[in-house]
């Protein structure tokens, strides 16, 4: 199987307001794609829009995973062709702890009759919490329930690590974590690194990029891609902010859904407050 997810032209819109413009991008198996870009300029917009959210209506484009039609696929059938996507805001969930939902997500990704065992299931999960330093006792708190910041984002790469899937979007999983968990958090992705898995991981930081080396780096403004390059792009966004892109490219508003209004605006209050 060849893993590639192939994005063409694709339009979304959320509340009647379209935010994805025609956005085209190509990640194959082996390949880190780095997408980074002021905020509200789309990017979650595009991680849910590929995972099916159903808030997220696509009205245009045609987008592929390793070969098949994802636009066509309800949620649960994204994930079983192999697409993870880590929210950027993950859900908690009360009443279902963390094993159970992890146990679920294996098995609906399997045949019936070739579910997971307990044992073989525990020992995974158990190896993996090992791996990324957590505390075995989140086996059994409810799903992301009272999780601090830092603890959420490293449990949603325990799913990633436990689900082995072909095509993962990580959206700001950098957030909130501190300099150890980050390092931990980037060394279970690096881990994952293989010729059949592509990564698409959305960041405001190079600081991330310093331990997940991309293989290209796109920057996002008004829906849309409007400029790659490799590793260097990110260093020269960090060092020099994206004016200089907006300039280059003749762009005064960058976010996808610019307020119409703001730039009219005209204080309704033109007096000094009294003293
Ligand atoms: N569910 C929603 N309801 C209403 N507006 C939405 C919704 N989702 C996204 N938007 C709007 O779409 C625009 C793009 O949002 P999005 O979350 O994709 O930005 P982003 O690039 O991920 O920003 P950030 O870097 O801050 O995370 C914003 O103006 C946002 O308010
Ligand atoms: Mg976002």
């Amino acid at each position: 199987m060849t893993v590639s997810l192939r994005i063409e032209q694709l339009r979304a819109a959320v509340e009647g307001k379209e935010i994805l413009k025609g956005l085209s991008l190509t990640v194959n198996g082996g390949e880190i794609h780095v997408v980074m870009g002021p905020n509200g300029t789309g990017k979650s917009t595009l991680a849910s829009a590929l995972m099916g959210h159903p808030k997220y209506e696509v009205t245009e484009g045609m987008v592929t995973l390793n070969g098949e039609d994802l636009l066509e696929m309800e949620v649960d059938e994204r994930a079983r062709a192999g697409l993870f996507l880590a929210m950027q805001y993950p859900s908690e969930i009360t009443g279902v702890t963390n094993s159970d939902f992890m146990r679920s997500a294996i098995n609906a990704k399997r045949e019936e009759g070739q579910e997971i065992s307990f044992i073989k299931f525990v020992r995974m999960m158990e190896s993996s919490m090992q791996t990324l330093e957590m505390n075995p006792e989140f086996m059994h708190r409810y799903l992301n329930e009272g999780f601090s910041g830092g603890e959420k984002k490293r449990n949603e790469i325990l799913q990633m690590m436990m689900l082995e899937p072909s095509m993962v979007i990580l959206d700001e999983i950098d957030s909130g974590l501190d300099i150890d968990a980050l390092r931990i958090v980037a060394e279970g992705v690096n881990a994952l690194r293989s010729a059949d898995r592509g990564f698409l991981i959305i960041t405001h930081y190079q600081r991330l990029l310093n331990y997940i080396k991309p293989d290209f780096v796109h920057v996002m403004m008004q829906g849309t891609i409007v400029k790659s390059g490799g590793p260097e792009l990110a260093e020269r966004l960090e060092a020099d902010g994206y004016e200089w892109i907006k300039e280059e490219l003749g762009i005064t508003e960058e976010a996808a859904a610019p307020d119409e209004e703001k730039s009219f605006q005209i204080p309704m209050q033109t007096k000094s407050p009294r003293i």
